[in-house]
């Protein structure tokens, strides 16, 4: 099936980087930690205008495999919040019909997340009006090794179905990546074959409803021809 069809069926697919919590903070001259508080209130935004936007599923890179090389502390802080994040939320994901999906290794986060992060996979898992995969101890080429390892016969198809988390074949539309910066760093490398990439100056924090969809807005400009020409 075309890559164009298999989103258009479901919505786009908007994966996002969440980049600049720390320099959004020290900016202010907070410590950064007080970034990441700051940029779970942008993430509730951007969840909140995703329907509106046309948007299926929406992939929020929350934590890298690289990013273990930061300070204990903060990494500590990182995981605690996800964990309230998770705690206040995971009803409302139900009441609202959001479906939420983890991708990433799992074996190194604590035993408690870990079982929380399960549970609210258990307990989402119905919702249809909108599939949140939150990448955490994510690491794109690592995915790839691991996902193929398991493969008995690694096709494209196969390799999509593995690596979505959620069953399907469905390859990012419209990437975004906040605060300035023009890289992947290692988030969705097979997914993003055909992404359109959008690079906003706004540090994460900040970002909201209305900056994601001005994002979409210059999405729905492009022109996607995905390696054919207009007949
Ligand atoms: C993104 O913000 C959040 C994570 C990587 C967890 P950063 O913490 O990378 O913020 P900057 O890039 O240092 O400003
Ligand atoms: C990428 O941001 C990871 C997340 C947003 C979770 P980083 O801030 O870790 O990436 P680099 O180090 O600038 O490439
Ligand atoms: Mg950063």
């Amino acid at each position: 099936m075309p890559v164009e069809e298999v989103s258009e069926d479901n919505g786009l697919h908007v994966a996002l980087i969440m980049d600049g919590n720390g320099r959004w903070a020290t900016l202010r001259k907070f410590p950064r930690i007080y970034g990441h508080k700051m940029g779970i209130e942008a993430v509730r935004k951007v969840i909140e205008a995703a329907p509106r936007n046309k948007i299926g599923m929406l992939t929020l890179y929350a934590f890298s495999s690289d990013n273990w090389k930061r300070p204990p502390e903060e990494v500590t802080h990182l995981f605690s919040l996800l964990k309230s994040y998770l705690r206040q939320e995971v009803d409302s994901f139900v009441e609202k019909g959001i479906r939420l999906v983890f991708i990433g290794r799992r074996d190194r986060i604590a035993e408690g997340l870990r079982a929380e992060i399960e549970a609210a996979e258990q307990k989402t898992r119905y919702g249809e009006a909108l599939i949140v995969r939150i990448a955490l101890d994510y690491s794109g080429r690592e995915q790839i090794l691991m996902a193929l390892a398991d493969l008995p016969c690694a096709t494209p198809e196969a390799l999509s179905f593995a690596l979505s988390g959620v069953g399907k074949d469905w390859p990012v539309d419209l990437l975004i990546r906040t605060s300035g910066e023009q890289r992947l760093s290692d988030f969705l490398l097979w997914e993003c074959a055909y992404a359109e990439f959008y690079f906003s100056p706004i540090h994460w924090p900040d970002f909201d409803g209305k900056a994601l969809g001005e994002a979409v807005g210059a999405y729905l400009q492009r022109d996607r021809r995905f390696g054919s020409i207009k007949t």
